[in-house]
């Protein structure tokens, strides 16, 4: 067997579903949208990943999964005209107050998911995903990135996984397999004939404890949806045992940055 027989786009879907990391509805990310909106404005995160951006001869850019505009919005002076592409409206109406409070008149917003059509969303000489590739089918949405861009595509995906609430997760008692990261994207674009540049980015942003133990098991919930009674009850043994104290912060998040020019 050589690497030519391995189906990378299988092997990520099958990943996918064996980490149980099926994607979540919109609404979960329409209730982040307001705790959000803030959270991304001239982040160093936002910011390195602007500056590994070429904007040379670039007019237009599509965000998808833009969130509340995060790398979107701060170029927006830069350009003429800046979409911006996520299936939460509640993340859309952010982007569009964001817009309005920096007085920016050349955003439009998308409402539209990875997995709909995109028959209709424009062309634009840059494409971006920040933070926003969890998808299902890898493939499918690596084409539709790179068949919407004129000039670059831009994406970050996660590097690994990220241990994080002191080992809350191993109390809950799942066994958690880390979801597909980075390197899938790599090979994927390889067998499309794509050889992206390759960079990271270190977030800075770390969790903060949770300050109750309603806001832990929100938290464990977002990661592994919801928790049986018997699970609710060892997460609660083992908070009451040791409650996360100040320094337990978790790792930093590492985002792989992968781009590519249109030949
Ligand atoms: C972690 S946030 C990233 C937001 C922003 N790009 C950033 O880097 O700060 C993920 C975003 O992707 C959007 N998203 C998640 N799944 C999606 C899907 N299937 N279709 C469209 N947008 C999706 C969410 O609504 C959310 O705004």
């Amino acid at each position: 067997m050589t690497i030519i027989d391995i189906d990378f786009g299988r092997l990520y879907r099958e990943h996918a579903l064996a980490a149980a990391r099926t994607p979540k509805p919109a609404t979960a990310w329409d209730a982040r949208a307001s705790e959000m909106q803030h959270r991304g404005r001239q982040s160093r995160y936002a910011e390195a990943f602007i500056a590994r951006m070429d904007l040379t001869g670039a007019a237009t850019l599509l965000d998808v999964g833009c969130g509340p505009g995060t790398i979107g919005l701060p170029l927006a002076a830069r350009l003429e005209r800046v979409y911006g592409l996520d299936y939460s409206s509640a993340m859309l109406d952010a982007l569009r107050a964001n817009a309005a409070e920096r007085g920016l008149a050349n955003i439009e917003a998308i409402h539209r998911a990875w997995e709909d059509d995109w028959s209709d969303v424009p062309v634009c000489d840059i494409v971006v995903a920040s933070r926003s590739t969890n998808v299902q089918d890898m493939t499918a949405a690596l084409v539709k990135l790179d068949s919407k861009a004129r000039r670059r595509v831009y994406l970050t995906h996660r590097v690994g996984d990220r241990p994080f609430d002191g080992g809350a997760i191993e109390a809950v008692g799942r066994k958690l397999l880390p979801p597909p990261d980075y390197i899938y994207i790599v090979n994927i674009l390889h067998g499309m004939g794509i050889h992206p540049r390759l960079d990271y980015i270190e977030s800075e942003y770390r969790l903060a404890p949770p300050a109750d133990f309603e806001e832990l098991a929100r938290r464990i919930a977002w990661s592994l949806g919801e928790l049986t009674r018997e699970e609710l009850a060892r997460l609660r043994a083992w908070y009451d045992r040791s409650p996360p104290g100040a320094g337990e912060t978790g790792a930093p998040m590492r985002w792989a940055f992968i781009s590519w020019e249109k030949l």
